[in-house]
């Protein structure tokens, strides 16, 4: 079945090493695109959002193969720029390849990507500032076809801090004619990363971790091997793990100097943490009442991808909390399912009220989108009684092995 099954109501004990980031991963894998030549990235994670990747840059000619956590790229053979839109259509990610391909091959002929529970995750920033470099855009009611003879820098002051925005910009201007500038630049531990990744291959880019990033385009990339930095927010699933379920765990790599909002937030609702950088030690459970609202935001703010998982924390601290959530439009699609197992939580607009003095207990519950379906396993192991979450490919799209991460962790968990 595409379940997992969770046996509830036991604290956490043991160790887990952090798996490679996938936001981080996926925008450097179409980086490679830019690059004539072969490259390794180390460290990515095996998950099905990077499986998807890879298959669209082999269908644009790439040569791919992966020995171990080393994944090796040929990009010589490219010669296609229309993705197939099976693969295009099932992540929202492939819109990295628009500004890619652009640089690469001067036209992209691709579906929309998909978009899913959370939002409608529109890409009218990502076109309006590609037609602002030169990009011509023909937008059809399936596919939208891009074409730019040449790329040529813009200063693109945009309206808000978009993270995909922000990645294919940098796409698209590493190797345009002359320089340019992204402001507000999305500052997320993931585009620094990229950024890294492209200076490294010879990139020209200054303000990296600011919001304003200027680059100047260069004639040629060159390959380099690049190790993918850790998962913060895998990192911050299994966090959450234990603020719901109580006990002891070490998150092994766990990037404890890209987490401070998330580590201020555990500390406030209980768990006791001890960073270091080896990894986090994490004790305790959630057990007291946050004082203020939790409310995501860019970075470094406290994190939307990690607002489901604090959710399920608050809902066992035995205390009463309230979430804002400003980044997507449709964040709450846990909350049905949390009620339930028993939980009280309201919703009103972009806010979510949560009762914590109700015991959960486990029943059937579906995820509907990635980090919901974490937050409804994460729940189910301090929920009493047997749990079931289905739709566990949803959740395999983030994470290598939520069971296998969970068991290293004491958690009784398995595949259903
Ligand atoms: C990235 O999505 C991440 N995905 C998301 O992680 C993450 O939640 C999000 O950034 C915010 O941090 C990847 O990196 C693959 P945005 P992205 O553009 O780039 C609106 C996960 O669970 N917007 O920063 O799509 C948009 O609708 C995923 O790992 C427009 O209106 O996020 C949203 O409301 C979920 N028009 C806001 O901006 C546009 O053209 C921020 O989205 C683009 C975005």
């Amino acid at each position: 079945m595409d379940a997992v099954r969770i046996y509830g109501g036991n604290c956490l004990s043991g160790q887990t090493k952090i798996q490679g980031s996938k936001n981080a991963s996926l925008p450097i894998l179409a980086a490679t695109l830019l690059i004539d030549g072969t490259c390794e990235i180390v460290n990515c994670p095996d998950i099905s959002d990077v499986y998807h990747m890879l298959r669209l840059l082999e269908s644009l000619g790439c040569r791919v193969c992966r020995r171990a956590d080393v994944i090796r790229i040929d990009t010589c053979g490219v010669a296609e720029c229309d993705m197939p839109a099976d693969s295009v259509g099932v992540m929202r990610s492939s819109i990295m390849l628009l500004g890619a391909l652009l640089a690469r091959m001067g036209e992209v002929a691709m579906e929309y990507p998909g978009g899913c529970v959370i939002g409608k995750r529109p890409i009218d920033l990502h076109l309006q500032a590609l037609r602002r470099m030169g990009v011509e855009i023909t937008e059809g009611p399936e596919e939208f076809c891009a074409r730019a003879w040449r790329l040529h820098g813009a200063v693109h002051e945009l309206p808000f801090v978009s993270v995909g925005v922000t990645e294919n910009l940098i796409l698209a201007a590493v190797l345009a004619e002359g320089e340019t500038v992204i402001h507000p630049a999305a500052r997320e531990p993931e585009i620094q990363a990229l950024c890294e990744f492209l200076v490294s291959a010879g990139g020209k880019i200054s303000g990296v971790g600011t919001d304003r990033l200027v680059i100047r385009g260069v004639k040629k990339l060159y390959p380099v091997r690049f190790c993918v930095p850790a998962d913060r927010i895998v990192a911050g699933t299994w966090l959450a793990a234990c603020l719901c379920a109580g006990g002891r765990v070490f998150l092994e790599d766990a990037p404890c100097g890209q987490m401070e909002s998330v580590l201020a937030c555990a500390e406030k609702l209980g768990g006791r943490l001890s960073p270091s950088p080896e990894g986090l030690l994490v004790e305790g459970r959630a057990c007291k009442g946050l004082k203020k609202d939790l409310v995501t935001a860019v970075y470094p703010g406290f994190p939307t991808d990690l607002q489901s998982l604090f959710m399920a924390a608050i809902a066992f601290s035995g205390q009463d909390g309230r979430i804002v959530e400003t980044v997507f439009e449709n964040r709450f699609r846990i909350v049905p399912e949390l009620l339930k197992m028993g939980a009280d939580i309201r919703v009103q607009g972009n806010c979510a009220c949560i009762r914590g003095n109700r015991p959960l207990c486990n029943t059937i519950v579906e995820a509907k989108e990635l980090r919901g379906g974490a937050a409804l396993v994460v729940a189910a192991l301090a929920a009493e009684g047997t749990g079931i979450v289905t739709n566990r490919h949803y959740i395999d799209r983030g994470y290598e092995d939520i069971t296998r991460s969970l068991r290293d962790l004491g958690a009784e968990i398995e595949l259903a």
